[in-house]
């Protein structure tokens, strides 16, 4: 299998080796010393330099999603929706907008196994006319939580224990069953769909509901799906813990292999469009990312096609260093009020100026393909030019870029906001466990029971009050669930 396009050697320029500062080097082979048998001296820039830059070779890397992969294409109209935003790039059939994309697990390490049980992150970059919308998603329509505040207590829990530094399944169910909104996003996580096999056979979806907003500054809300033209496949966990051992970068290779050989991956990409009265009216709150809004009351619309037919040149300087923010959204799209979304809307921008600097957005693979005009200067690594001799402040009367002065119509009209403010809490209720249960019944009998063999078998490692408690959730979703996990617990020696 082809590890390079060429299976050979980059070819990179053979001109003059250069220190960073471009003085050509005599001699990259042989440290300069002091005599034939005498140290090493701090005069050797050269060797100075290279050391120094590699000591400083890797930046922190994603304190979630960090093992990933991407690959650059193009996003298609396919149908009209510009009665529904005013988003440029979405404005008529047959247009293009350049993308890059970049999957990933969620809790392993970078060098961790592509096979990992566990949500595959989904994120496309659109390089815009009127800059980057990232839709930032995951291949399963729901999550584990709907309030951000409780997010890095989640991660805690799926990544490793403070003193044994391992994975630990306690922490895993001792938080999910007492979060038991988290019931349905883990019934997906423990069945098939659990283990995708490799990026390119797996479905993404925004998860919370956006809105696209028209020239009017009438708006809908929308929850975006990226169906896979390759159709979904998943790996089994005897394969899947297989390929772990002897392959564990294979959805990464799978995805690059792809591309080199033509086979160019592919998704059509829908909108479910709800109304925002009927979001008001629907019978459970529709900005609760744990649960999906049905498709027979809100079915998919066709948008467009988006295919990946070009891989990195370079993995650190486009895949490591690319920087996707629910934030970054054109005029059209705007945010819901689901909280997760909320949350997010700072986190992204605030972890990228901590993992790659201040200036991030100028790194080329974050960088608008329609330039960036204001009035932000200085900071680490301002390598655009920083402004030159242009005023760095507004309103000035030396000319430089204001304001369009549009109505802020594209941020959505009428959207009102009101009531207390407090900490409003959702109470737990049967809609909590129900697209858990009919999730369950969607299963083929041959599904149900991997399913409750894969959920004991992870279960039976924590203490019998955890099981127990955890087990009340899965008969609250459906009696049969309960009753296979708990046989499954049996039969796996727990002491339930
Ligand atoms: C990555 C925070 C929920 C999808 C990240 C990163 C942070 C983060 C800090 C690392 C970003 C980086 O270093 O570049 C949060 C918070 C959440 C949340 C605070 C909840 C309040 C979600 C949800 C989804 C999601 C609900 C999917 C619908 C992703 C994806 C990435 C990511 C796909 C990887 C982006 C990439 O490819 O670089 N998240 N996240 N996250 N998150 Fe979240």
């Amino acid at each position: 299998m082809s590890q390079h396009p060429s299976d050979a050697p980059a070819a990179a320029s053979r001109g003059v080796l250069t220190t960073a500062n471009g003085n050509p080097v005599d001699n990259n082979q042989t440290s300069m010393t002091a005599g034939e048998y005498g140290p090493v001296v701090l005069q050797d820039f050269h060797l100075i330099d290279k050391l120094a830059h590699f000591d400083r070779e890797r930046i922190p890397e994603r304190v979630v999603h960090a093992k990933g992969a991407g690959a650059h294409g193009y996003f298609e109209v396919t149908k009209d929706i510009s009665h529904l935003t005013c988003a440029q790039f979405l404005s008529r059939v047959g247009k293009r907008t350049p993308v890059f994309t970049r999957f990933s697990t969620v809790g392993g390490e970078q060098g961790s196994a592509d096979t990992a049980r566990d949500p595959r992150g989904f994120s496309v970059k659109f390089y815009t006319e009127e800059g980057n919308w990232d839709m930032v998603g995951n291949n399963t329509p729901v999550f584990f939580i709907r309030d951000p505040i409780k997010f890095p207590d989640f991660i805690h829990t799926q990544k490793r224990h403070p003193q044994t530094h391992l994975p630990d399944a306690t922490m895993m169910w001792d938080f999910w069953s007492l979060v038991p909104e988290s019931l349905h996003q883990v019934t997906i996580l423990m069945s098939d769909r659990g283990i995708p096999d490799g990026y390119r056979h797996m479905h993404g979806y925004s998860s919370h509901s956006l809105k696209l907003v028209a020239k009017d500054g009438s708006y809908k809300y929308v929850k975006w799906h990226f169906r896979t033209e390759q159709g979904i496949k998943n790996v089994l966990p005897d394969e899947a813990a297989r390929l772990a051992g002897t392959d564990p970068n294979y959805a990464t290779r799978d995805l690059f292999n792809a591309i080199e050989r033509g086979e160019h991956p592919a998704w059509r990409v829908y909108v479910q469009v709800i109304e925002p009265e009927q979001a008001l009216k629907y019978r459970f709150n529709p900005f609760d990312v744990t649960k999906v809004v049905s498709q027979k009351d809100f079915p998919l619309h066709e948008v467009g096609r988006m295919v990946l037919n070009r891989n990195p040149e370079n993995y650190f300087a486009e895949v490591e260093q690319a920087a996707f923010c629910p934030s970054h959204m054109v005029p059209g799209i705007a945010p819901s009020p689901d909280r997760m979304l909320q949350g997010r809307l700072f986190s992204y921008a605030d972890t990228h100026r901590h993992r790659l600097g201040a200036n991030y957005h100028q790194i080329p693979i974050n960088r608008p393909l329609s330039g960036v005009n204001n009035h932000q200067r200085d900071g680490a690594m301002a390598i655009n030019g920083n402004g030159g001799a242009a005023p760095n402040y507004e309103p000035n009367s030396f000319g430089g870029p204001a304001q369009n002065g549009l109505p802020a119509q594209t941020h959505a009209r009428n959207f009102v906001a009101q009531g207390e403010v407090t900490r409003h809490t959702y109470d737990v209720t049967d809609d909590d466990f129900a697209q858990a249960g009919d999730l369950f019944n969607l299963f083929s009998e041959e599904q149900k029971t991997r399913l409750a063999t894969v959920i004991a078998g992870s279960l039976s490692q924590t203490p019998v009050f955890i099981q127990k408690r955890q087990l009340k959730h899965f008969y609250r979703a459906d009696k049969d669930y309960g009753r296979r996990v708990e046989a499954a617990l049996r039969a796996a020696d727990s002491k339930i």
